[in-house]
């Protein structure tokens, strides 16, 4: 950890950070001198995380009012960043998808989003500090997407609420941006992509810089949106593709 960082002293939640995109964000947080709070459903993984970066570990569903209230109530003073990463669907065919799936898949994509940053924001309104809010969505959220029109709608909202709380939430130094992750390599796409000789290949070669995503290319501008280098930047959405959203 680098205590002269430029997160130096700040306090970040990072949601979904025990895998993934959220694991490579709380590594960048933490080497920039952050002290982090991974905030997972999978509470083994976020402490192992924890332990090895000197940060906190918490259990959340954040498809839960009731404990995203409580990660917020336990932490020792209103948070300076907050990092959503939590997502994810799974995949179902657009005539087989139930209302359970269709429910759940806007509960965690879309809620847990919003009910992160609504309580991260309350805490930062009643302690007069101000707040950096990083949502990672996805660039699936412009559609077409064949069998996670779900996840892309679901996408498509939090996108909206990005906007929208950046213009209302700016008055209180509140800055709300999103990544738009292309594909990324994670624990959630490999098995995907593993089981479907090609397709990496394939996703690769249509992304103009030739290559899908690691985790650490969507935490470095997570990172960047998240730090006072970015202090006059809200409601912005930055793709992080590798050229995908221009591709022909
Ligand atoms: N991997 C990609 O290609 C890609 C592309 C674009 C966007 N994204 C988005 O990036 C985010 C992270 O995806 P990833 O690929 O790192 O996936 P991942 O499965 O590796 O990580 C997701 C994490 O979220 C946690 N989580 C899931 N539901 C939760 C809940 N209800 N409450 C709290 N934590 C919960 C999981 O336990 C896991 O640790 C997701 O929002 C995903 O939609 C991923």
């Amino acid at each position: 950890m680098d205590s002269a960082g430029r997160f130096a002293g700040r306090l970040a939640v990072v949601t979904g950070g025990a895998s993934g995109i959220g694991a490579a964000v709380a590594r960048e947080l933490a080497a920039g001198g952050a002290r982090v709070v991974i905030a997972d459903l999978d509470l083994a993984r976020a402490q192992s995380l924890a332990a090895e970066l000197g940060g906190e570990a918490r259990r959340v569903d954040v498809c839960e009012r009731d404990q995203v209230v409580a990660l917020f109530a336990g932490l020792p003073g209103a948070p300076d960043v907050l990092v959503t990463s939590a997502g994810g669907a799974p995949r179902s065919a657009a005539l087989d998808t139930d209302e359970a799936t269709f429910a759940r898949t806007l509960q965690l994509n879309t809620g847990g989003f919003w009910r992160c940053a609504q309580e991260a924001a309350r805490r930062a309104v009643a302690a007069g500090q101000p707040l950096a809010i990083v949502h990672v969505a996805s660039s699936l959220h412009r559609g077409p997407a064949p069998g996670l029109a779900h996840f892309a709608a679901a996408k498509a909202a939090s996108v909206t609420l990005v906007r929208c709380l950046a213009q209302e939430l700016a008055p209180q130094r509140i800055r709300v941006n999103a990544v738009i992750p292309g594909p990324v390599e994670t624990p959630m796409t490999t098995p995907v992509w593993d089981a479907a000789p090609g397709l990496r290949e394939s996703l690769g070669a249509r992304i103009p810089l030739g290559r899908i995503g690691t985790p650490a290319d969507v935490a470095r501008a997570v990172a960047w949106l998240a730090s006072d280098e970015a202090e006059w930047v809200t409601g912005a959405l930055l793709p992080v593709d590798g050229g995908l959203e221009v591709a022909a």
